[in-house]
């Protein structure tokens, strides 16, 4: 390699794949959960006979487990993977109906909100049927705020829920009388059999922190703030030919998924010249670095604002270390990674990071989680 230090310097080893492991089958995540191979292979064999035949395939609660936390450690976009061992799910293949989804999703966010320490929680509902029948989350995550559309166009809120928020607002949700950048939006939740329905949340059951600068007490009258776990809704889980179309997942943020874009990317909150003008910067040209440093006291903000509050966050300087001790232990086990570079790189001081410096690949795996069309007609 040239020793050019404006060069940068791909370790391509970390994550390109040996090229001469066994391709990996829809079935294969039965070999980790089961501890005997025998047992496994018995396995194997009994569901794969009984999707032949066209029957649902049956996996027990531990199998179930598995193709979860697999899931999770295939998820090509995610920096947090080496936590996926710790992922808890919940088996509520036996919920199909609204009513009962809703229930089950209450006490999701719950637990995983868990006074703080926020737990990596998945739960699994019926799956589609042969005959197209399957349950859906409308919402993109459990918690969001809504994003209203006015005439003009402009969008209070949060922009990427204003298709959510139109349909929510089509099904009868009353929004509160005095409409805020950060109303919480109420959950859609469509039954197998049904047609979608809105559920009001219970009050108090969302977990929010408001935002406070570690130095500037003017920040906190901003009445800026966000919720505490991002629980994603809309996403499919895949195993072996079932598609498990409502499985609601979350882990705990990242500081940067907040502060360098939900609240900062000019197609979300957009907050970085409103920002820059009450911190006094010179915004008149890039040059002075205004962005920059705007985004260095908001990502201050929301680690400072978490941390005092007891929530669970990671900084993106440990999520990418942890990403790195993730990439070696997949070696050790022989396992290939996929990994997506413009996901995974944090979207912020990029190149401290040690994951900016390495060349990555992504491939198909399986189980995984998949996005859906939305579920509402396009506007
Ligand atoms: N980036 C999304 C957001 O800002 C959340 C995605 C999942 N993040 C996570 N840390 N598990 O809301």
């Amino acid at each position: 390699m040239s020793k050019c230090p404006f060069h940068s310097h791909h370790d391509a080893s970390a994550v390109s794949p040996p090229p001469t492991l066994p391709p990996v089958d829809g079935w294969s995540f039965l070999d980790e959960a089961h501890s005997s191979p025998e047992t496994a292979a018995l396995r194997r064999i009994l569901l794969s006979d009984a999707a032949r035949a066209g029957a649902a395939p049956s996996l027990t609660a531990r199998e179930l487990t598995w193709a979860g936390r697999i899931a999770w450690r295939n998820s090509s976009r995610c920096i947090g993977r080496l936590h996926w061992r710790s992922l808890q799910v919940r088996d509520a293949r036996h919920l199909e109906r609204a009513a009962d989804i809703v229930g089950s999703l209450e006490e999701h966010l719950r637990l995983a909100q868990g006074d703080g320490r926020v737990r990596s929680i998945l739960t699994v509902f019926a799956p589609a049927t042969a005959g197209g029948h399957a349950p859906r989350i409308w919402n993109h995550q459990l918690c969001g705020y809504a994003g209203y559309r006015s005439r003009g166009g402009a969008i209070l809120g949060d922009p990427r829920n204003a298709a959510f928020t139109r349909a929510a607002l089509e099904l009868g949700w009353q929004p509160p009388s005095e409409r805020t950048a950060f109303d919480l939006l109420p959950w859609i939740v469509a039954g197998a059999r049904e047609r979608p329905r809105l559920f009001p949340l219970p009050p108090g059951l969302v977990r929010e922190v408001s935002l406070r600068h570690p130095h500037y007490a003017w920040f906190g009258e901003l009445g800026l703030r966000w919720y505490a776990v991002p629980v994603i809704s809309d996403m499919g889980l895949h195993v072996a030919g079932t598609d498990f179309t409502a499985a609601p997942f979350n882990g705990w943020y990242m500081s940067t998924e907040i502060a360098a874009r939900d609240l900062t990317d000019p197609h979300r909150y957009d907050l970085l010249p409103t920002l820059a003008a009450r911190l006094g910067l010179d915004a008149t040209r890039p040059a002075t670095l205004w962005k920059d440093r705007v985004l260095l006291e908001l990502n201050l903000t929301v680690l400072h604002s978490f941390e005092q509050a007891g929530v669970r966050m990671v900084d993106h300087h440990t999520a990418s270390e942890e990403f790195v001790r993730f990439l070696a232990r997949e070696k050790a086990a022989h396992r290939e990674v996929s990994a997506r570079w413009d996901w995974i790189v944090p979207p912020m001081s990029s190149s401290t990071t040690p994951v900016f410096h390495m060349a990555m690949r992504e491939f198909p795996s399986t189980p995984e989680f998949r996005y859906q069309p939305a579920p509402w007609s396009p506007a």
